[in-house]
């Protein structure tokens, strides 16, 4: 079988990586990719001239590929692709394609489109409300005799929506930056004002075809740039796999409060839904409330499971799409895994990019694994630095400390200029 990614970052690394384990694998094409994927067995990256995946121009281009390579089945890795409809596109072909459709797509499009949904199924969420006005929003946020709060630019925002404000004046300058500076575009049209939650975050994905939904195992990222979780906020800078926090009475709540609501949720409305479901969890006195869907893989939780993941890769897209849940059993190697990302300085606002990474793989420990997000190769074959987020280093232990351990002594040996990675992940993460 023939696999085509899209996506060009660590997930989509760690996913073509998971899937040329598959003996069901014989080629795996990632469009765009990157360059770390190129050197991995069995996958080769390919650039379409036209990346919207909306454009007739572009839509022509990836099909001819599809055509050309006899793709047998499509995984999107990123959101946008998804929101735009592009497996509404493959499904009018008769193509398979992993991945909820665009109106389904719509609980990670719309944050109100998310809310709503989960207030009408009862899925455990934040109060809110909404504005489409800005005199309305800012009389709203006068009016609160209580801080923080949190606003949220209802479109997509790559991450970069959301702002937990203290106070009023912290309030006014995300709205402006919604409404009024437009730095989102039509996404910040409509902010959510949301009940400020104080607890622990987890994620939790879950691969569903529309009627059944299994749970992967817990992680936890570690969204802020810095240290203790100081520092803006950022795509995520690591991840600790299970989530220290996670014991059987928030699984058990998780599933009556979150899961099996969605769940409902999204038979009730005849979702078109075959694919992961991402569950971004606060968890609060045991009790999980939903603070966003996400309607794909995690980045970088996907390099931290995957590499935990017994079951064959193929088998569970397979038996999702051909309507065969109930017959798939998701098995994971009993043990943590604990993935650091490095990132380029100036990451997540302005960074510069080219610089060469150097490697001293002497005493590199080889069951640790580095997957590639922002790299490409120079005129002269080198590996030099092309994102914010470079790359991530991911080790497994069945001891929790063994597992951070081995990460830091990885990627310690890994240097480029500028390089920056938290010296914390997966500490203190009961906090
Ligand atoms: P989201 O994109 O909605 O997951 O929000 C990004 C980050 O903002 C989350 O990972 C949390 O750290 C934080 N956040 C979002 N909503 C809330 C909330 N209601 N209370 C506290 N923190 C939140
Ligand atoms: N790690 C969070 C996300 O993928 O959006």
């Amino acid at each position: 079988m023939n696999y085509l990614i899209i996506g060009s970052g660590g997930r989509e690394h760690a996913i073509c990586w998971k899937l040329a384990q598959s003996e069901k694998a014989e080629n795996i094409y990632c469009i765009p990719g990157n360059y770390g994927i190129s050197l991995e067995k069995k996958c080769y990256i390919h650039k379409l001239s036209d990346m919207d995946f909306e454009s007739e121009k572009s839509m022509k281009e990836l099909f001819d590929f599809i055509e050309e390579k006899k793709i047998d089945l499509t995984i999107v890795g990123p959101e946008k692709p998804l929101v735009k409809g592009v497996v509404d596109e493959f499904q009018k072909r008769g193509l398979k394609i992993f991945g909820p459709d665009k109106y389904a797509s719509q609980l990670e499009g719309s944050k109100e489109f998310a809310k709503k949904f989960m207030n009408k199924f009862q899925v455990r969420t934040a109060d809110y409300v909404s504005f489409d006005k800005y005199n309305e929003a800012l009389d709203y946020l006068k009016s609160l005799n209580s801080y923080p709060v949190v606003i949220k630019a209802d479109g997509l925002a790559a991450g970069k929506g959301v702002f937990i404000c203290r106070d009023f004046s912290q309030a006014l300058v995300a709205l402006d930056e919604c409404m009024k500076k437009s730095k989102f575009g039509k996404a910040g049209d409509r902010i959510l004002v949301e009940k400020y939650l104080d607890g622990v975050e987890m994620s939790i994905l879950a691969v569903t075809d529309g009627k059944k939904m299994i749970p992967f195992v817990s992680s936890k990222d570690h969204k802020k740039l810095l240290d203790g979780d100081k520092g803006p906020n950022t795509g995520g800078m690591g991840v600790i796999s299970p989530n220290p926090v996670m014991n059987e009475a928030i699984y058990d709540d998780f599933m009556k409060n979150c899961l099996l609501p969605t769940l409902n949720g999204i038979q009730t409305m005849e979702m078109n839904y075959k694919g992961i479901l991402f569950f971004g969890l606060m968890i609060k006195e045991e009790k999980c409330y939903v603070l966003e869907y996400n309607v794909r893989m995690g980045d970088p939780e996907t390099q931290s499971l995957l590499p935990l993941l017994k079951t064959d890769l193929v088998e569970i897209f397979e038996k999702t799409l051909g309507d065969d849940l109930d017959s798939l059993s998701i098995d994971w190697l009993n043990e943590f895994s604990t993935t650091v990302v490095m990132a380029s300085g100036g990451y997540p606002d302005e960074y510069e990019k080219g610089f060469e990474i150097s490697f001293d793989e002497s005493n590199a420990d080889k069951s640790t694994k580095i997957f590639f997000s922002g790299v490409s190769k120079s005129g002269d074959g080198k590996m030099v630095t092309d994102g914010g987020r470079v790359l991530s280093v991911t080790s497994i232990d069945k001891n929790k400390l063994n597992s951070i351990k081995k990460s830091y002594e990885r990627i310690n040996n890994i240097k480029f200029k500028g390089a920056f990675f938290r010296k914390d992940i997966g500490i203190n993460t009961e906090e």
